[in-house]
């Protein structure tokens, strides 16, 4: 069994907004309701779990599970502090019959189906695996001087995006040894590099943006009016 930990409990601080960025309208829906239907529609997913912040519970379980209608969705889950812990509350709720775990960023509302479908396969073929792109810019390594330290070759750097996939053992064992070793990572790929388990990266989507500040909505809507025309 498949199961997506979505995460929506963050306080999106950097969005600026009077409400928490998840709940933003984008186009027709609230930003987590277009990534919820993804998954939702997704044969190769047969469970949700949804990070949310405690006192958003009420909000989301009204606004966007039952007005949607969503199916999938088999547990409402407190989120934490740092996003490491909203993701490791979402572990803690999954069923022993799950073998691949996905966690995916609820802010993340333009995640397609093929994506999913590799983040799935690589998993299952390598144990862990993230989507992510190659980047289109020039990358310089600083120097705590500020002065540049090297430039990695372009065809290297990749940007990573979710959703990241694993074996369920592999995200277990990798989110324990954070939490014994107090590292706090900034992705969950990063803690599985911390156990000596190498990363698979499949093939993501330039438009799978994260909505981060005000002008990725703007963007996000533009991709959503594009794509409709297609
Ligand atoms: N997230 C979470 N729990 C946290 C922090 C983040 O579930 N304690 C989720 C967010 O809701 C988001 C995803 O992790 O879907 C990626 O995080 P980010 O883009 O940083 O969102 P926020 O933390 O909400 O935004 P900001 O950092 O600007 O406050
Ligand atoms: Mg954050």
């Amino acid at each position: 069994m498949n199961t997506a930990i979505i995460l929506a409990a963050g306080q999106g601080k950097r969005m600026n907004a009077a409400s928490n960025k998840q709940y933003l309208i984008l186009k027709d829906r609230p930003i987590l309701a277009h990534t919820i239907s993804t998954f939702e529609k997704c044969t190769l997913i047969q469970q949700i779990i949804l990070v949310v912040h405690e006192d958003e519970q009420e909000f989301c379980r009204k606004n966007v599970i039952e007005k949607y209608k969503y199916t999938k969705i088999k547990r409402l889950v407190k989120g934490g502090k740092e996003r490491q812990e909203s993701v490791y509350n979402g572990l803690m709720a999954i069923d022993k019959e799950t073998s691949i775990v996905l966690i995916h960023d609820g802010a993340r509302p333009l995640i397609t189906e093929q994506v999913i479908q590799r983040c799935i396969h690589g998993a299952s073929a390598y144990g862990a695996a993230s989507a992510g792109v190659p980047i289109k810019e020039t990358i310089k390594i600083m120097g705590k001087d500020r002065f540049v330290s090297y430039t990695p070759k372009r065809e290297d750097v990749w940007i990573t995006q979710t959703p990241q996939a694993f074996q369920k053992e592999i995200i277990l064992k990798a989110h324990e040894f954070a939490i014994s070793q107090e590292i706090l990572g900034t992705d969950d790929a990063m803690l599985v590099e911390h156990m000596g388990i190498k990363i698979k990266m499949v093939e993501g989507d330039y438009e799978n943006i994260k909505i981060t500040t005000p002008e990725d909505l703007i963007a996000a809507e533009a991709i959503l009016n594009y794509k409709r025309k297609r």
